[in-house]
């Protein structure tokens, strides 16, 4: 044992090690440690608490506000809970500080807001507020990066709803290591929750999160606030999703999607159809499909492109959609409907910037490698869903009859699907091909 008092800890991760070493035992990083307090052991026991039955807790009913923004409120689960703390990720540009500007001004009046900026001048975001046609009346702003001095600005202001952007900015005059730094980022967040749960506040955190790096980016702090949210976005595409990660208090996975204007971030209120490319003409390697992001079905389409490797080991490279799942499927391919894509390079891409999560995009994915296999388009009209097991067979996805009626009511007139997915009554201009079988599903898509 070392004498009490002496720990190094890592900024990279926040790990502890009584010796100083080179590289952290815990993550890995090199040159991270630094002397820092050792952690506190607890022992003490508090006296007599006694376990209390679940059905004699009183029952608080969560209270709601909203952001103005029917879409955000979505995602939310109808609105911000009061005292909640919601992080909000994505990458740089993506329009997280737009957002939350809007939502900061759109909420009921007599809510007092603190907008706290530790990246723009206060100028900066007044211009914007102005542009974006904010309503100002109960908004203020700071520019403030410690958090010992901002919690002494939220006792004397008392806001009902505090934004903070980005939290990476944030420091605690209580941990020595740089601002952005995980055991910084770390030590800031709690020091919020804490605040957010004793004065009822609800609390919006900003985080940047890195392509590459997640270790420093916000995803430490997913475990500390009550939901997380992120954006989802191609970066030419216009369209912006925020997508549910984690939520106490309403459905993961809920998607809400907004279109980047001039005038800030709009809701797209019938987003069913917006992952489509629209091609004049059918073309190979093109297949939509409908998926069931949230609590909607959206139709989405998936893209193809297989193209002779130049030697070597072919590429896999899959873009909304996850690349290992393509390597199985294109096994599956090989193996169960003898289309083998060994010498082929392929790519798939979702449409839009979209990801899929579920694995009824499967059959459409494999049918969109085939079609640009064969260079054999499958119809516009056409549209495909189903979960492909290592066997080949064609499995149901849930909410099968909902995905049907959405695509029929979009225009589609042809649904391949899994034969389990089948409603019991005929919908209305659409042929339904009931599939078994990764081949009975290609000979249906006329790609056999
Ligand atoms: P921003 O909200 O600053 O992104 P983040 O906070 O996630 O880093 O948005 C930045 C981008 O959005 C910027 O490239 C300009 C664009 N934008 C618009 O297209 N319209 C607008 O009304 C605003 C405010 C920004
Ligand atoms: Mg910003």
């Amino acid at each position: 044992m070392s004498k009490a008092g002496t720990s190094y800890v890592c900024s990279e991760c926040g790990g502890h090690t009584l010796k100083w070493q080179g590289q952290c035992p815990a993550c890995g990083a090199w040159n991270s440690l630094e002397a820092g307090a050792a952690p506190v052991k607890r022992t003490g026991y508090a006296g007599e608490v006694k376990g209390l039955r679940l059905a004699d807790v009183a029952q608080a009913e969560v209270e709601r506000v909203t952001t103005g923004i029917l879409e955000f409120d979505r995602v939310l689960g109808g609105g911000l809970v009061t005292g909640s703390v919601v992080l909000i990720g994505g990458d740089p540009g993506i329009g997280k500080s737009t957002l939350l500007l809007q939502a900061a001004g759109g909420q009921p009046s007599g809510h007092k807001v603190l907008y706290v900026t530790g990246e723009e001048s206060l100028q900066q975001i007044a211009m914007r507020a102005r542009r974006l046609e904010v309503a100002t009346d109960g908004l203020s702003v700071v520019a403030e990066t410690c958090v010992e001095h901002l919690l002494q600005v939220l006792q004397k202001e008392k806001p009902a709803c505090v934004v903070i952007d980005s939290v990476q900015t944030l420091y605690s005059e209580a941990v020595s290591s740089a601002p952005g730094s995980v055991s910084q980022l770390r030590e800031s967040a709690s020091q919020l929750v804490r605040y957010a749960k004793t004065s009822g506040t609800t609390v919006l955190l900003v985080g940047h999160v890195t392509k590459e790096g997640n270790i420093a980016g916000p995803r430490v702090l997913e475990h500390m606030v009550d939901a997380v949210l992120y954006f989802e976005s191609e970066s030419d595409s216009r369209y912006r999703i925020l997508r549910a990660i984690k939520n106490r208090f309403g459905a993961a996975n809920e998607l809400g999607i907004f279109a980047m204007t001039s005038s800030g971030m709009r809701e797209v209120k019938n987003p069913s159809a917006i992952f489509l490319s629209r091609h004049p003409e059918a073309v190979a390697g093109s297949v939509v499909t409908v998926s069931r992001e949230g609590s909607r079905p959206l139709l989405i389409e998936v893209q193809a492109l297989a193209d002779q490797s130049g030697g070597g080991t072919s590429r896999r490279l899959a873009l909304g959609l996850d690349q290992n799942r393509l390597s199985m499927l294109l096994a599956t391919l090989n193996r169960h409907a003898g289309v083998s894509a060994y010498e082929y390079d392929v790519f798939i891409n979702v449409v839009g910037g979209v990801r899929i999560s579920e694995t009824s995009a499967d059959l459409a994915a494999l049918a969109a490698t085939v079609s640009s296999l064969r260079d054999r388009p499958v119809p516009q009209t056409t549209v495909v869903f189903g979960e492909v097991g290592l066997a080949g067979e064609i499995r149901p996805v849930a909410f099968g009859e909902e995905r049907l009626l959405e695509a029929a009511k979009r225009g589609f007139s042809h649904a391949v699907v899994p034969r389990g997915n089948l409603p019991k009554k005929p919908i209305k201009g659409l042929k339904l091909s009931g599939v078994d079988y990764l081949r009975g599903a290609l000979e249906a898509l006329d790609l056999a």
